[in-house]
């Protein structure tokens, strides 16, 4: 799968271990936008887990990437896929943004763009997801992407609305 990919307004691209620092000042550190990823992390830990992202996308050739407003050049937030709660054999879509940069479409963006290569170039049959009771705006991302509830499951520490994407 070919990267950058590119969407209108965003370029989406492999983590760098380098983007530690801009990633933190935007989301990793932003209270805010980790209300309801289990809050913010340490800077070092941003750092761990940029290197954990750069990694995974080596090993597997999907991984949470980067998401870049292409006007700017800055970093904006991140969205991927990642295997569900972190050992698949399901993979999950996820996206999270900085809060300076919610209600503009991006996270819809995003997700149109992985999906289609997800169900493309990735060549698989079905995505999930889950997001917190309280995440009423994740939940209209997914609804808008196509995503359909499917119960509940628990992970990532938290009992949690599922939902699944088949391909088609
Ligand atoms: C959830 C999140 C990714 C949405 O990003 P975004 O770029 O603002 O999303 P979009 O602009 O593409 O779409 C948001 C939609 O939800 C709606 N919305 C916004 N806040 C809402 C709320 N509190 N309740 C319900 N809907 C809401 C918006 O109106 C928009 O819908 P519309 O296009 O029909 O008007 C962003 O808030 C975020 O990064 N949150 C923190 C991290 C996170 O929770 N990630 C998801 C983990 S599962």
């Amino acid at each position: 799968m070919a990267l950058p990919l590119l969407t209108p307004r965003l370029a989406i691209r492999p983590y760098d271990p380098d983007d530690h620092e801009q990633m933190h000042e935007v989301l990793y550190g932003d209270p805010e936008a980790m209300r309801f990823l289990n809050g913010v992390i340490h800077p070092d830990e941003t750092k761990r887990t940029a290197r954990h992202y750069a990694e995974m996308h080596v090993r597997r050739g999907y991984a949470c990437w980067v998401v870049e407003e292409r006007e700017t050049g800055f970093i904006v937030g991140e969205a991927g896929l990642q295997p569900f709660g972190g050992e698949g054999p399901d993979v999950e879509l996820g996206y999270a943004f900085g809060s300076a940069h919610w209600g503009r479409g991006f996270a819809t963006e995003a997700g149109r763009a992985i999906i289609d290569e997800a169900f493309g170039d990735l060549a698989l049959d079905q995505l999930v997801a889950v997001t917190r009771d309280e995440n009423t705006a994740s939940q209209h991302v997914l609804g808008k992407l196509g995503f359909v509830p499917a119960g509940r499951r628990t992970v990532w520490g938290h009992d949690q609305p599922y939902y699944v994407l088949d391909r088609g």
